[in-house]
């Protein structure tokens, strides 16, 4: 960002609007991610009980800063208020499962969506349709209730889900998309592209050994 004024957090908290009660503001953020995060650890440790294992392997959560908050609204152009803020971003709170399995993702989607404090803003699906550049994940917006004093309040979370090879994949590529220099003067995209579908051709093989020895296992007893 050469040449851009960096922003302090203050600053920020300013722009957006001087009238609201910002610790309160994330709090509620942080509780939504709490709930999911709960959720997500309940149906984790009831699905263990299956085979023995735990279908995710990671849980990470994060809460937008307010400087990536009033970045996105700018380059959106939404206008500067809490409301705005509340209504158009949907992923200032974030929830990322990493499982073992391709098939654990949508098991794990559909016993968390079927609660019925569960509402499905957003869905998309770029594990059936990757990006162009190869990115693979679930991502869901769901809405939660949070119990406040003042009673319930719905708030929206982000939940994407990946198997590990494709967070891996993910979490390079997010790296080497900051060195331009070197993408633009190679043949980095393309190579890229063909690492998400190795990584893929990784995770259905994992899932075909699987099944394989579970056969084997039923056949035994
Ligand atoms: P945003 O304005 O970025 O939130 O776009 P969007 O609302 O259309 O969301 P999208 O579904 O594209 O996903 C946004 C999030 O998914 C990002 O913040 C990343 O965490 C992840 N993501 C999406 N595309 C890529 C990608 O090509 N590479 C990597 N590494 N992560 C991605
Ligand atoms: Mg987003």
């Amino acid at each position: 960002m050469a040449g851009k004024k960096e922003l302090d957090v203050v600053e920020v908290m300013e722009i957006l609007d001087k009238s609201e009660n910002y610790r309160l503001l994330f709090t509620e953020y942080r509780s939504a991610i709490m709930e999911i995060e709960t959720k997500l650890r309940v149906l984790d440790n009831e699905l263990s009980i299956d085979r023995d294992k735990n279908p995710i392997e990671t849980i990470h959560t994060r809460l937008k800063s307010p400087e990536s908050i009033l970045e996105k609204m700018r380059r959106k152009n939404y206008p500067l208020t809490i409301e705005s803020m509340r209504t158009n971003l949907l992923d200032i709170a974030g929830v990322r499962v990493i499982c073992d399995f391709i098939d654990d993702i949508y098991k794990l989607e559909q016993h968390l969506c079927s609660q019925n404090d569960i509402t499905v803003i957003r869905r998309k699906d770029y594990i059936e349709e990757p990006k162009p550049n190869g990115y693979r994940s679930l991502h869901l917006v769901v809405s939660v209730p949070i119990f406040l004093t003042s009673g319930p309040k719905e708030i929206p979370v982000e939940v994407q889900f990946r198997t590990m090879a494709m967070d891996f994949w993910a979490s390079l590529e997010h790296k080497l998309k900051y060195k331009k220099d070197i993408s633009e003067a190679t043949d980095a995209a393309a190579r890229l592209k063909e690492c998400a579908d190795k990584a893929f051709a990784l995770d259905r093989e994992m899932m075909r050994i699987r099944s394989d020895i579970d056969e084997m296992e039923s056949e035994k007893s």
